[in-house]
């Protein structure tokens, strides 16, 4: 089969190349002697794989390894008492061994792919998604009527976080960079979108009436104290990652002068060792689908030999919503 391998950790320009493989065997490292076999048609791209390029991200597997979280195709072999059988439309989360052909990954984290989705969207339905959903509802104790700030809400996190906290009843607002990703945010379908660029919290705040119930934040850095003060009384500032490139620090007295919370959300640790509680997001997600509220905004989709062009534009920010390799 064709594969993408990480061979050295130089970065997206240069530690990416395209090989011929032995297809792989079913089985899974999180569910060993079982794994469900994926013809894959489209390969979801996101910030881990950019890091492993640069030997950056917490998951070091040795050199030279096929990178790609999840995917989205057709079952091809699926282990007895799995949901999904061969022949079965599927979005599939493989940890790694995405950028390929062929890929395996665990049943509790392979699921039917909707007929409302195309197998694009579906390569950027379990990371996101399920990172949103957990991070908004499980973490951050999210409520009908409640408000909700996005940070980098044009990108796949955000955009999925837009979606899944309308679906949970939250009003919305996005915080963007430029007029582009204005365009994208309201597609996703923010209720309000503002500048990071400009006066945000206090736009915020004035749109909230006081200050919002919820931020939530996967890019850090600099716009982490004006996160905490756009918070209300009670609210609650979810940490979800650093795209920002720094990792802030808090003087805890803000949190005590204004009864807020930090709330981390890992969502892969958390749900890698509990098959349940995948498979209760997974359902969740799907009735979220089925009422119109999640629909993977897809943006840039390269051919699989370019998976270099796609890890540069998430490198450049250049990203919106989810960028995908077109395998098959
Ligand atoms: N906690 C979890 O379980 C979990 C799960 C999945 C992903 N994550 C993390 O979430 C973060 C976002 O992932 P993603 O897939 O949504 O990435 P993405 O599609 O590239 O979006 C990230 C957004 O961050 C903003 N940003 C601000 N400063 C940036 C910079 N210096 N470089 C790049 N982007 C910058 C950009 O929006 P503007 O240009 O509009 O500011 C961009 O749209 C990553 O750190 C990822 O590791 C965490």
């Amino acid at each position: 089969m064709k594969a993408i391998q990480i061979v050295d950790l130089t970065g997206p320009d240069s530690a990416l190349e395209l090989v011929d493989l032995p297809e792989p065997e079913p089985t899974h490292m999180l569910s060993p002697g079982e794994g469900v076999v994926v013809d894959v048609h489209a390969a979801g791209v996101a910030f881990p794989e950019l890091l492993q390029t640069r030997g950056q991200y917490q998951i070091k597997p040795p050199l030279p390894f096929v990178p790609g979280s999840e995917v989205a195709g057709v079952v091809r072999s699926a282990p007895a008492g799995a949901a999904v059988t061969p022949g079965d439309r599927v979005a599939a989360f493989c940890a790694l061994g995405g950028f390929a052909e062929t890929a395996v990954a665990p049943p509790f984290l392979t699921f039917a792919l909707p007929d409302e989705l195309d197998f694009a969207q579906g390569a950027g339905l379990i990371l996101n998604y399920h990172t949103a959903y957990f991070s908004l509802l499980t973490r951050g104790r999210l409520r009908a009527g409640e408000t909700v700030l996005v940070h980098g809400a044009a990108g796949g996190v955000g955009t999925a976080a837009l979606q899944v906290a309308k679906g949970l009843g939250a009003r919305t607002i996005a915080v963007v960079s430029n007029e582009a990703k204005e365009q994208v945010a309201l597609e996703a379908g923010a209720d309000h979108v503002v500048r990071s660029g400009g006066p945000w919290k206090d736009e915020a705040k004035e749109l909230s009436g006081g200050g919002v119930e919820v931020v939530f934040d996967p890019v850090g850095g600099s716009l982490f104290t004006d996160s905490l003060r756009s918070l209300c009384e009670g609210g609650r500032l979810i940490v979800v990652g650093f795209a920002g490139g720094s990792i802030p620090e808090v003087k805890v007295n803000r949190l005590l002068l204004g009864n807020t919370e930090i709330i981390g959300a890992g969502w892969g640790g958390y749900a890698m060792s509990r098959p349940e509680v995948n498979l209760e997001i997974g359902a969740a997600i799907n009735g979220l689908i089925e009422q119109g509220f999640v629909r993977p905004i897809v943006g840039e989709r390269f051919p699989l030999e370019r998976a270099a062009d796609a890890l540069r534009a998430i490198d450049e920010r250049r990203a919106t919503g989810k960028i995908v390799l077109d395998v098959r």
